[in-house]
């Protein structure tokens, strides 16, 4: 079965929870553990949290976020993807901002670790940039029926 939701929300730190809870409840439908729930949390957090802090930060314009996640499931499992979407400031290397401990915020609570954590904790990660224009982050995470599960052990 396919499902789909589209969640657009203002990129205010008091969303993030409520976009991090919100595709952890969509994501309830394949049957997640609760280990896989607590990796889209945090991958879904600091996606947003990155929109917050890093797109937006010239406070200008518009400051939407736009979430899109596709959920498939089959017999033995199934696969959520995720993008999580903003239309700040860009970002100029995507090569050098995937890096780890790279921030361009240093000494300002940034450990640059936010890229790092997502690719770490889904199955597929992706980054689009446009400066100027945008940000897009896909993630996608998969899923393994319990009866599979217990076959791989
Ligand atoms: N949505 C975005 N728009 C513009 N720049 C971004 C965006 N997301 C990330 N960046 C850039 O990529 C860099 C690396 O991001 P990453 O999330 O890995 O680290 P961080 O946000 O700096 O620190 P941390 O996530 O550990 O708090 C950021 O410092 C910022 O320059
Ligand atoms: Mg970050």
């Amino acid at each position: 079965m396919k499902n789909c939701m589209k969640l657009e929300i203002l990129a205010l730190s008091a969303n993030e929870s409520f976009a991090r809870n919100a595709v952890a409840a969509f994501a309830l439908s394949l049957n997640p553990t609760v280990s896989e729930l607590s990796d889209i949390k945090t991958a879904v957090s600091e996606a947003v949290t990155n929109c917050i802090v890093h797109a937006y930060s010239r406070r200008e314009g518009e400051q939407k976020i736009v979430i899109e996640c596709i959920s498939e499931s089959t017999e033995d499992g199934g696969v959520l993807h995720i993008t999580v979407t903003d239309y700040g400031c860009g970002i100029e290397n995507v090569t050098q901002a995937l890096t780890p401990f790279f921030t361009t915020l240093e000494g300002e609570e940034r450990s640059g670790m936010g890229f790092t954590i997502m690719q770490t904790f889904m199955s597929d990660f992706s980054v689009k940039s446009e400066r100027g224009k945008g940000t897009s982050v896909r993630m996608s995470k998969r899923f393994f029926s319990e009866e599979r599960r217990e076959k791989i052990g």
